[in-house]
């Protein structure tokens, strides 16, 4: 269908002045007095609506009348003018009505609750809510794949379908072909009988199959759907979210470090750059002083601070928190907000926790009680990055297995990461949706995608 995009003729409104224009674009509003009707139209390509002017006398009353419906499509032709009240808008000659859109269609108010918009995903892609959301989300994507280019890191394709759980919290959905009928007296029976011949989940995590290709290619991402089991009912999980994790060979930790600050202040940059209606739109219904809160961001070093001397931090603060806080107990929300919103007010690195409540993978300390991990927490929302030097030693990422009860089986491959040439390296993950979050101020991460998965929602 030949015709220009509002956003290319907004934005290159000179070239296209005084020139006829062909637009199409769903009625975001209409209104009319007795001889002109007004119409704004968008078209999705930016948030910025056109305004369509009607001289009721040029255009068939049938078609008018179904135009003037909020939903309804349409292809339209006019004189594309400078306006002294509006920038630019198009003197309509021709007017084709694509699709009717009748009286029940939802969104006929200009603003509704996003509790409202979740019953409906299907269409809250015509807010201009969710096309602010949608627009950051592909350019956010867009970014970070840009970081990495720019920066001599491969873009690895990890499997999703897995037969190892890379964080071993058993939150891994199975992956099956049998029927609810079976014949199998055992667990071993069953999955030897399914369609891989063993046990099968979707990944947690693409970190493992990351740390093998770095272990050639040298620095390398994954950026993909990443799925765990949780039964947290939260704003903040998702049982399918989307999942960045670099894995840099010859990389400690403090260069991880490094490269997530550097990393998430470019992220944000660039959609302030290229975003800024969006962002704009966020700040004046979502966060006020959003864009002042990114600003500040991107212009200060992020704040660091060992495990061991944020539960001092906590101990001192004279706050009542709900889970006790002790040395050797993971960080609870409270705890991180705390930190983030309240000590520092600003995005910081947790360091050094205890062995016991990390992973297996991780990078073992010479205090013989902790693992050179690191959270990233951010003010308003807790944690968005996990990462952490990687153990290198064979012997000592045996032991971490074994004290965990956790069989070599299924882990040969990774295992001889460590047998051949093994070299000290490091990675992070980053989950995209809570980055969305955190740039846009939207509150619950089912409103950052099309069609959040969470516990008993499908
Ligand atoms: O801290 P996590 O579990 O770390 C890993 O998976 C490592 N294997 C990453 C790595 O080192 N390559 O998860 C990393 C991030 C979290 O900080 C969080 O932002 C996000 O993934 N995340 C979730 N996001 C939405 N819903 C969930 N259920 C999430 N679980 C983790």
């Amino acid at each position: 269908m030949k015709h220009v995009d509002i956003k290319k003729l907004l934005d290159n409104a000179t070239e296209y002045v005084g020139k006829n224009v062909t637009v199409c674009g769903w009625v975001r509003t209409a209104r009319d007095s007795k001889a002109v009707a007004f119409i704004e139209l968008n078209d999705g390509t930016c948030l910025k609506n056109i305004q369509l002017i009607i001289d009721k006398d040029k255009i068939d009353a049938e078609a008018l009348k179904n135009a003037m419906a909020v939903g309804t499509s349409l292809k339209i032709e006019g004189d594309y003018i400078a306006s002294p009240k509006n920038g630019y808008e198009v003197q309509v000659t021709d007017l084709v009505v694509l699709g009717t859109c009748p009286a029940d269609f939802p969104l006929q108010k200009k603003r509704h609750t996003v509790e409202f918009l979740r019953t409906i995903p299907h269409l809250r892609v015509r807010t201009r809510y969710f096309e602010s959301v949608f627009a950051v989300r592909s350019e956010l994507a867009q970014a970070v794949h840009r970081y990495f280019a720019q920066n001599g890191y491969k873009y690895v394709h990890a499997p999703i379908i897995t037969g190892s759980d890379c964080e071993g919290a058993g939150e891994m959905f199975r992956v099956t072909t049998h029927d609810f009928e079976t014949e199998f007296k055992t667990a071993d029976e069953y999955y030897a009988n399914d369609f891989f011949g063993k046990k099968a989940g979707l990944t947690v995590s693409a970190q493992l199959e990351g740390e093998i290709a770095a272990m050639g290619l040298g620095k390398i991402y994954t950026f993909g759907p990443t799925f765990r089991a949780e039964h947290s009912n939260t704003p903040r999980h998702l049982a399918e979210f989307w999942h960045i994790e670099p894995e840099v060979s010859f990389a400690e930790i403090d260069d991880i470090i490094e490269i997530a600050e550097d990393f998430i202040k470019y992220i944000i940059k660039e959609v302030m750059a290229n975003c800024p209606d969006e962002l704009e739109f966020f700040n004046q219904w979502v966060e006020k002083g959003l864009i002042d809160k990114l600003q500040t961001v991107v212009s200060n070093d992020f704040a660091r601070l060992s495990y061991t001397d944020a539960i001092e931090v906590l101990k001192k603060s004279g706050k009542e928190f709900k889970y006790p806080v002790e040395w050797g107990a993971g960080l609870q929300t409270e705890h991180e907000k705390y930190l983030a919103d309240e000590y520092f007010g600003k995005p910081v690195f947790i360091v050094d926790y205890p062995a016991d409540i990390k992973s297996f993978y991780m990078k073992q300390n010479a205090d013989g009680k902790t693992v050179a991990a690191t959270d990233l927490l951010v003010p308003g929302l807790g944690e968005i990055i996990g990462g952490s030097e990687r153990e290198w030693d064979m012997e000592k990422l045996l032991a971490a297995m074994a004290k965990r009860g956790m069989p070599t089986e299924g882990y040969e491959e990774y295992l001889d990461t460590r047998k051949f040439g093994s070299v000290p390296h490091s990675g992070f993950g980053l989950g995209f949706d809570r980055m969305i979050m955190y740039i846009t101020g939207v509150q619950n991460i089912r409103d950052t995608l099309m069609y959040p998965r969470t516990v008993g929602s499908l």
